[in-house]
């Protein structure tokens, strides 16, 4: 008989799916996405509209996953339904995600809950959004009362999820609301943003004080250059890893915030506010130095030639995970993968991607580095944000006319790793994988 390896993961880890208020609820029709949706600005035309009818099938949904054995489950919190005007709270919705809260915990589902997940209510849109400096204590606000009235219990929170990437999309791409194509205004978005993350992580443990642990979660791309031996794609690359990679996360733990947001602004405020890493990994990018590139800011983002490739173009690179975590390593803090998926048609290569990540992650577990948790995005196939729904980056698929859910291989394959807390040679085997 063949000898298998076995890969273990450590027993009390956390294996989970992550979404969002917006992409799996359905009607969140007082926010800022929904009115850009109502634009037409969607790359298939589709409107979020129902999405997956989560607010009403929450229960049976985290039902499903405890049946696959999962044990955490990371959501986020609509601000446009809990605060739907300014400064008015919406007992309804309150009393909604504290029935939310109240499944999973009764599931055995740890949740993970996120305060800002891109979407913002319209009453602050309409007022300059996260442009303006007084969104800072409005999300502080906002922090207090979601840890007051739904945080007894919930150990592990996160702010704001990938303030760059919202930054970015919304203000230099301009192809999320308000599509704007502004860099200074996507620089004092990031400022606004970290200020924001500062108040809320005070305004959590103020009222919280048993222990929780807050971060954000932040979306990481491996850059590198596209050719290794140009002096000026190296340098390129590492301006962009530090920009986009490692500014903020820089920024909350030693307190000062560097060019380009700001020059080297000390806030006392911002020190120490990352209680553990959030990593949300999904691909790499190449950087090619393009000086005289017609609007290209001097640099081209190149997917590597002949590189495998998601649904979406991005490109597969599971060994990026663990460059990531061992680049972490120094900040000698629990790490969570916040997220880490993939969009395809082929649900055999959404159980390859699986597998190859974990392995990469086990690699890091064994080096030493303090993974306590994997979340895959996402539980259901969902509204993916400027693609619409045609990107299905799901363990279950949905039929969104009828929204009957199926659990596809890949989360059968998944369900199984969580339940036996590792990667057997067989499940490895049967998958064809090597
Ligand atoms: C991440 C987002 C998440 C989802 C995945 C595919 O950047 O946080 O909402 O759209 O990408």
């Amino acid at each position: 008989m063949q000898k298998t390896a076995v890969l273990n993961f450590p027993p009390d880890f956390l294996w989970g799916t992550a979404a969002s208020s917006h992409q799996v609820e359905g009607n969140n029709n007082n926010n800022d996405w929904w009115e850009w949706e109502q634009q037409g600005k969607i790359n298939d035309g589709s409107v979020s509209g129902p999405a997956c009818d989560h607010y009403n099938r929450f229960d049976e949904d985290f039902a499903a996953l405890r049946r696959q054995h999962h044990n955490t489950h990371r959501l986020s919190i609509e601000w446009s339904r809990i605060e739907p005007e300014q400064g008015r709270w919406n007992k309804q919705a309150v009393k909604h995600y504290k029935a939310v809260l109240a499944s999973l915990k009764s599931k055995g589902l740890k949740p993970m809950l996120t305060l800002h997940h891109f979407t913002n209510p319209l009453w602050l849109s309409r007022q300059g959004g996260w442009e303006q400096p007084q969104v800072v204590r409005f999300f502080k606000r906002y922090a207090r009362f979601v840890a007051e009235e739904l945080g007894e219990g919930i150990e592990l929170w996160i702010t704001i999820n990938e303030p760059v990437v919202y930054a970015f999309e919304s203000y230099i791409a301009g192809i999320w609301p308000p599509g704007k194509r502004d860099f200074k205004a996507a620089m004092r978005v990031l400022k606004h943003m970290l200020l924001a993350h500062a108040e809320a992580y005070h305004a959590i443990h103020s009222v919280l004080t048993d222990g929780c642990k807050v971060s954000f979660a932040k979306h990481y791309r491996i850059f590198d250059p596209f050719c290794g031996c140009s002096i000026f794609d190296r340098t390129m690359a590492y301006v962009i890893d530090f920009i986009f990679n490692r500014h903020f996360t820089k920024a909350c733990i030693g307190g000062t915030i560097y060019p380009p947001v700001a020059l080297f602004k000390q806030v006392p405020r911002l020190k120490n506010t990352l209680d553990y890493i959030g990593i949300n990994y999904y691909s790499r990018e190449m950087i090619r130095f393009t000086p005289f590139k017609p609007g290209s800011d001097f640099f081209t983002l190149i997917t590597r030639p002949g590189a495998p490739v998601n649904f979406l173009g991005w490109e597969i690179y599971p060994y990026g995970l663990f460059r990531l975590l061992r680049k972490q390593k120094k900040y000698k803090k629990a790490i969570y993968i916040t997220e880490n998926g993939i969009a395809t048609e082929n649900d055999e290569e959404r159980g390859r991607f699986i597998i190859e990540h974990l392995k990469q992650m086990h690699c890091a577990i064994t080096g030493g580095i303090d993974v306590r948790g994997y979340y895959y995005w996402s539980c259901l196939d969902n509204f993916e944000w400027a693609e619409g729904f045609t990107p299905r980056f799901g363990l279950t698929h949905v039929d969104y006319k009828t929204q009957k859910r199926t659990l596809r291989g890949s989360g059968k394959l998944y369900a199984e790793i969580a339940g036996r807390g590792k990667i057997t040679g067989d499940m490895i085997l049967k998958t064809g994988y090597s």
